[in-house]
């Protein structure tokens, strides 16, 4: 895998605003392709242990209220450099400080419901893709 796999989740409030479709075409239009795909519901104690690094920080409960309120697109997808490349993609945590052309510029709605998921290490991908695809050495 050696850094050339990301892992990535459409959120629910992208999903919900219908923005799968454009999402899907920014991403492979940046050379990313899609190794692996799939529409979830989060149950809540699925997102707890996803998101467990978050246990007992203030926005926590807001978190899996959100990434359980409707179903997200989980996806492995494979770049050189595809951790650095795909944050860079995805921009800013928060929409309002994400650079312009970004996704979460473009498409996020809040710091909360902010469109779109990147792993932030070759762990994390790894750790998060296991969450939604029993298949990862393959990739
Ligand atoms: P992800 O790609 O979603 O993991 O975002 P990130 O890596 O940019 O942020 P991080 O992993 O630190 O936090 C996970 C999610 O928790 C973020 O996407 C936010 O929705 C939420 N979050 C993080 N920090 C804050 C915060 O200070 N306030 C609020 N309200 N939400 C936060
Ligand atoms: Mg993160």
């Amino acid at each position: 895998m050696s850094g050339n796999i990301t892992f990535t989740m459409v959120k629910p409030d992208a999903v919900r605003n219908n923005y799968t479709g454009p999402i899907l075409k920014i991403i492979n239009e940046s050379g990313f392709r899609i190794k692996a795909i799939k529409m979830v519901h989060f149950t809540r104690e699925r997102a707890e242990a996803f998101y467990g690094i978050h246990a007992g920080k203030f926005f926590f409960d807001g978190l899996i209220e959100f990434m359980t309120s409707g179903p997200l697109v989980a996806a492995i997808l494979e770049k050189e450099n595809a951790i650095n490349d795909f944050r860079e993609l995805i921009g800013n945590t928060n929409p309002e400080k994400a650079d312009a052309g970004t996704i979460r510029k473009l498409f996020a709605e809040s710091l909360t419901a902010n469109a779109i998921h990147g792993a932030d290490s070759d762990e994390n991908a790894i750790r998060e893709g296991s969450f939604f695809f029993s298949e990862l050495e393959q990739f």
